[in-house]
């Protein structure tokens, strides 16, 4: 074995679920020999109104060519998932335990929810959304900030069977529109602000708009039930200077909430004497649970679908095994739950096992860039998990801001959303996690609905950077560009050859898109779209996104290898590599390379970098270019838009649709400081 491998801490193994790699293999095993045994004894652990069938527990097909794929879990069984996290731990005697801490972006500002509290306010909004004619497979957008209304409304879709489909309440007026179009959604669920860093944002304005350039695509939405959010911040805003805001003010604050009657409602107004219990609809294990929009390679978003019974098991075992959860931990996801993060770790999953959660509201540099480390202290949070981006950033301001704080109930550390590059994975397990911490990098898609590869805490021994192994009903393969199954050790496509419970079943309405676009390009696999490598002790390292390969003099490498070296030097924050075409080498690397905070961008930086790569990687991956960027083009959830950096490489203008775009003015100041002869 290599020597840059992290032991579990072993205090945390004697209690862990998975205590060894020998049980570990034993259960994936059988999860891979032996399906229906294996999440059938899971599936015991739920309610079902009408049983499964062992003997028929799942089927499926990948294979275009022999008809249709499809995949289907538990076909005939019927249950609801609502009813599974909420009712069955009330009358497990969990009522008063809490589900949420939540606390909102002012410090001041937070409250929480027990389980039967969260049933009663979920069976409310269910019969409010009856009231206004959803039924059993009605679609319902929702575009929310983080407060605890966004998991009452889904559960409350969940409970009578209805779709949700949450857009980011980042997300422009444009595409919250094609969005709801494209589902036809009949409600629309919302609030009149938000915030964005530090700025409060009045949102009900962008679903105004949103609604009315749905029409333009012929669709109308029905009915618009508005959360009041701003009043309550005001409200206790005051609160917290020893006065109380007064109705006025309330009515003032609202002047700038544009309605239209007989569409938009208020949902206190609404939740206001409606009953407090709801009697679930029974769903088939196979209909639609949610449906959440990805991007696509072409630009028109996908809709990817998931189902009931599959989803179920697959967001509840990862969360209790990919966590280690147990009944008296804290649990903190800092995604925001318009992301297939927060559908399934931090609502689906979390309250499947009973969990208790904190649902945050802000950023972590309000007040200040200690924010994060601030409530895991207050909240003796026992799991983090948060994406490598974040981590990035707060490395920036050193160890100051953690030093203040007692991170010392940390018992796992999470990384999702992209490869973590080495570098940032040690800071996270140093800094963050004391040297004492697993760190469970997880990688898995909005498509895949739960973890797919990822270490277990206190069981698989960690290297920095890598994903580890297959979680289980897991089965990862690495396909050549001639679709030749890799043994051993290598580098190639990352593909699937069977399903395992939580993965989408189609794209909403599209079928045909489904299958070319995950199934077509090695026919009987699932494509992930990512490479991967194997290393000589089995472990998996997703290398990114195969469209972020490159071949340079007919060496196949990856932007995020060279990435994870250029940023392994001390002066540099952060750095995104593309392929840009070269008329000798077929491509070359151009690097964005932001240095740390106060560290100038200067020649000998940039010839430093090249050397490290050269020195690390080899002459073949040397850069032909290094360009200083200020800042990266980032969408809201924190990705690098490459293909925008691919167009600054050559100096093309045309960058396309840049909405999506936390910080558009990015792009203008990167073209202003290519390299002038490059
Ligand atoms: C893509 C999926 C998974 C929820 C959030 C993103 C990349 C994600 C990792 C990881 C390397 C990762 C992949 C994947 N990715 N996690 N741990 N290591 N790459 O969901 O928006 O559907 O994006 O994110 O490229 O395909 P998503």
């Amino acid at each position: 074995m290599s020597k840059n491998i992290y032991l579990p801490n072993y205090e945390h193994s004697e209690n862990a679920h998975i205590q060894s790699m020998e049980q570990y293999r034993q259960m994936h095993k059988k999860s891979i020999e032996s399906p229906a045994e294996f999440w059938s004894e899971i599936a015991d652990q739920f309610y079902w109104e009408n049983p499964y069938d062992v003997r028929n527990f799942y089927s499926f097909n990948f294979n275009v060519k022999s008809g249709p794929v499809q995949v289907k879990w538990m076909e005939g069984a019927t249950t609801n998932v609502c009813f599974n996290l909420l009712d069955k731990n009330v009358r497990r005697g969990m009522g008063d335990k809490i589900a949420f801490y939540w606390e909102g972006n002012d410090p001041e500002d937070y409250s929480k929810i027990t389980y039967k509290k969260l049933l009663e306010e979920v069976c409310r909004f269910a019969n409010v959304m009856k009231s206004k004619g959803v039924v059993k497979g009605d679609r319902v957008a929702i575009y929310m900030p983080m407060i605890l209304e966004i998991i009452i409304a889904m559960l409350a879709c969940a409970r009578i069977g209805a779709v949700h489909s949450i857009v980011f309440a980042g997300f422009s007026a444009e595409s919250l529109a094609e969005r709801m179009a494209d589902c036809k959604c009949k409600v629309l669920i919302t609030a009149d602000s938000v915030y964005r860093g530090d700025k409060l944002l009045n949102i009900k304005n962008i679903c105004d708009s949103a609604m009315e350039r749905c029409q333009n695509f012929g669709h109308e939405v029905q009915t618009c039930i508005v959360v009041r959010h701003l009043p309550r911040l005001y409200r206790s805003t005051n609160h917290s200077n020893g006065t109380n805001g007064n109705a006025s003010d309330v009515i003032d604050l609202h002047s700038d909430v544009s309605w239209t009657d007989g569409r938009d409602f208020w949902w206190h107004d609404e939740m206001d004497d409606v009953e407090p219990a709801c009697y679930p609809v029974w769903m088939s294990a196979e209909d639609p649970l949610f449906m959440l929009y990805t991007s696509g390679s072409t630009g028109k978003p996908k809709g990817v679908l998931h189902t009931t019974g599959g989803y179920l098991l697959y967001a509840a075992t990862t969360f209790k095994y990919v966590f280690d959860y147990h009944p008296s931990d804290i649990y903190w996801c800092t995604a925001d739950v318009g992301w297939i993060t927060g559908h399934s770790y931090v609502t689906y999953g979390p309250l499947a096992n009973g969990a208790t959660s904190i649902i945050f509201e802000g950023t972590p540099f309000y007040p200040d860039n200690s924010r994060y480390w601030s409530i895991i202290e207050k909240y003796k949070v026992t799991q983090f998990y948060t994406a490598p981006t974040a981590i990035r950033a707060l490395m920036k301001f050193g160890e100051e801001p953690v030093k203040k704080h007692n991170l010392n109930s940390l018992k796992v550390l999470g990384s999702v959303g992209e490869p973590i590059n080495p570098e940032a994975w040690l800071w996270y397990y140093k800094n963050i996690g004391n040297e004492r911490c697993s760190i469970a990098d997880t990688f898995w898609q909005t498509e895949t609905g739960g973890h797919v590869i990822t270490p277990l805490p206190g069981c698989t021994p960690m290297k920095p950077g890598s994903a580890t192994f297959p979680f289980f009903g897991v089965n990862p393969i690495l396909l050549d560009e001639n679709g030749q199954v890799i043994e051993g050790v290598g580098e190639g496509y990352l593909v699937f050859n069977k399903p395992w419970p939580g993965m989408m079943r189609t794209l909403f309405g599209n079928h045909e898109r489904y299958q070319s676009v995950y199934f077509s390009k090695f026919p009987g696999y699932y494509c992930t779209g990512d490479g991967a490598r194997r290393d000589e002790d089995g472990y998996l390292w997703v290398t990114g996104r195969v469209d972020d390969m490159l071949n340079v003099s007919g060496h196949l490498m990856s932007t995020a290898e060279v990435e994870s070296v250029l940023t392994e030097h001390p002066d540099v924050s952060e750095a995104a590599v593309v392929s840009r075409p070269h008329p000798i080498k077929g491509e070359c690397l151009y690097c964005f390379v932001t240095p740390n905070s106060g560290v100038p961008f200067t020649p000998k930086l940039s010839s430093e970098l090249i050397k490290k790569v050269r020195e690390n990687i080899g002459p073949f991956a040397m850069p032909d270019v290094i360009q200083h960027a200020p800042g990266l083009p980032k969408t809201r959830s924190g990705k690098i838009m490459r293909r925008v950096l691919r167009k600054i490489a050559i100096n093309d203008r045309e960058v396309g649709d840049i909405s999506t775009l936390a910080d558009e003015h990015i792009v203008d100041e990167l073209f202003r400081n290519r390299p002038e002869k490059t």
